[in-house]
């Protein structure tokens, strides 16, 4: 791998999870508009449903954890936290066209599996009994292998979940032992073959790079272990240090983190033994067999992204997200709840809503959203093709993009795109500062980094 080409980009930028990026939501945005946007998501594109639940718990936290989550609380108030997320699901619903079908539900947090698999099958028959599914929906869930058990797998499945992702981290017990991490009760692959008799059509393993004591050998094992596993995908997510944030983070200084050549190393390792063993390497850390629907779809240029991850054009949809800190992508907006539990859960039980701040895109907007997800998701993108897709000309794209060939010029010169006036390719080590590449559509980005900077 080219480690002076990533020294030599490595600038500070939006990771474009979204467009514009989340912190460009402002407290602003109110209850009445996102009711407003919901009514206007039916007739909006993509037309189908999908449905993010956040559970913010765990029944033990982890110390490099970055998510919204706490410890599991006593049943009483999880049993409040469950019926809050029904009656938000109810309030939704009630304006959402009952024509419309869900094409994805994923569940995540936290530790979904963490309550009990009763107040997941209550949730699920509240969406079953409102609308349909299509013929391909994908319906996820992130489970902690620690608390999973051969029956948990068999009841998920019946309750009509079809794909599992389990936290791995690291099959190293000392190394999770540090993070205060257990790790998985059964061994993980006799927990992924059962999950595959069981009928599940997608299962996904996360492992981390960057933790304490992990080196680029203990690393390269723990990928090898998994590939024996074999999952239809897998993601490698770098450790993400944000001890102001996230205080229990910063007990792993006193452990010692690797330094940022050697996660770089880590990054390599995992890329290298992965795509020998045949898988395809989606965006930056994700990786799915070849014959998985995402690996065709990137192959297509038909790959997609929201909040959650990957999504084909089939399982595309707009996202409406149930519970604390959940966030909903609309076509025209991006919505997120109230980050406490305890407000959200008064909220909801007040007024059906709890929206903390949110985003209107405008049309301009939406068009540069296009370009972005398209460079970031399939290394691709071409004019005339999204200019006829809006109905716009050439010329009037570029003027919305800010766009100047003068802004891809070190890109083409390093050998990174392949751009032709029309059509831009990334090729191969492109994919490695994709994020840079989509920096150069990006009409907002000054005014976000003045944003970043202040923030800081
Ligand atoms: C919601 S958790 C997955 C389900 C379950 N809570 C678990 O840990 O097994 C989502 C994933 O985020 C990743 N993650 C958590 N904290 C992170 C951090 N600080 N930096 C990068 N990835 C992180 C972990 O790999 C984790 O599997
Ligand atoms: S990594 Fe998963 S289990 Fe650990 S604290 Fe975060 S959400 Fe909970």
């Amino acid at each position: 791998m080219n480690i002076d080409l990533i020294k030599k980009y490595n600038r500070p930028g939006p990771r474009y999870t979204s467009y514009p990026p989340a912190t460009s939501f402002h407290s602003g945005f109110t209850d009445a508009d996102y009711k407003k946007h919901i009514l206007k998501s039916n007739t909006d594109e993509p037309n189908n449903i999908s449905f993010y639940v956040h559970i913010p718990f765990c029944s033990k936290m982890c110390l490099f954890c970055g998510c919204n989550t706490s410890l599991l609380k006593g049943d009483d108030v999880v049993n409040r936290y469950v019926n809050a997320i029904i009656k938000e699901i109810e309030t939704v619903s009630n304006l959402l066209d009952k024509n419309r079908k869900i094409s994805q539900i994923h569940w995540g947090g936290g530790t979904p599996n963490s309550i009990s698999l009763d107040y997941i099958e209550k949730i699920m028959n509240t969406f079953q009994s409102k609308f349909l599914y299509t013929e391909k929906a994908e319906i996820a869930m992130e489970c902690n292998p620690a608390y999973l058990e051969f029956e948990d797998i068999d009841r998920l499945a019946e309750i009509g979940f079809n794909r599992l992702s389990l936290g791995i981290q690291d099959f190293d017990s000392e190394i999770l032992k540090l993070v205060n991490r257990d790790s998985s009760k059964h061994p993980v692959n006799e927990l992924v073959n059962h999950m595959k008799k069981a009928g599940f059509k997608g299962v996904n393993l996360d492992l981390i790079y960057g933790l304490p004591h992990q080196t680029v050998e203990s690393f390269a094992k723990s990928v090898k272990q998994a590939i024996e596993i074999s999952p239809h995908r897998l993601v490698t997510f770098s450790y993400a240090h944000v001890p102001w944030v996230k205080v229990a983070q910063k007990k792993l200084e006193t452990y010692g983190l690797p330094n940022p050549e050697e996660k770089l190393a880590m990054f390599d390792a995992g890329m290298q033994l992965l795509t020998k063993a045949g898988y395809v390497a989606i965006g930056m850390d994700h990786y799915a067999k070849p014959n998985d629907e995402l690996s065709i779809a990137l192959k297509n240029k038909k790959l997609h992204r929201n909040f959650q991850g990957y999504a084909t054009r089939e399982t595309t949809a707009q996202v409406y997200g149930f519970g604390a800190s959940s966030i909903s992508q609309l076509n025209g907006a991006y919505i997120q709840n109230l980050k406490s539990l305890n407000k959200y859960m008064e909220s909801v039980e007040a007024k059906g809503f709890a929206v903390e701040r949110g985003y209107e895109m405008t049309d301009n907007e939406i068009i540069t959203r296009d370009v972005i997800t398209n460079i970031m998701c399939n290394g691709y993108f071409n004019f005339t093709e999204t200019a006829n897709n809006f109905n716009i000309s050439d010329k009037k794209l570029k003027e919305i993009l800010e766009f100047s060939e003068d802004k891809l010029k070190e890109f083409i010169d390093d050998d990174l795109i392949k751009f032709n006036g029309e059509a831009l390719e990334i090729q191969n080590d492109g994919f490695l500062i994709v994020r840079n590449i989509a920096m150069a559509f990006d009409p907002l980005l000054e005014t976000s980094e003045n944003k970043f900077s202040k923030t800081v």
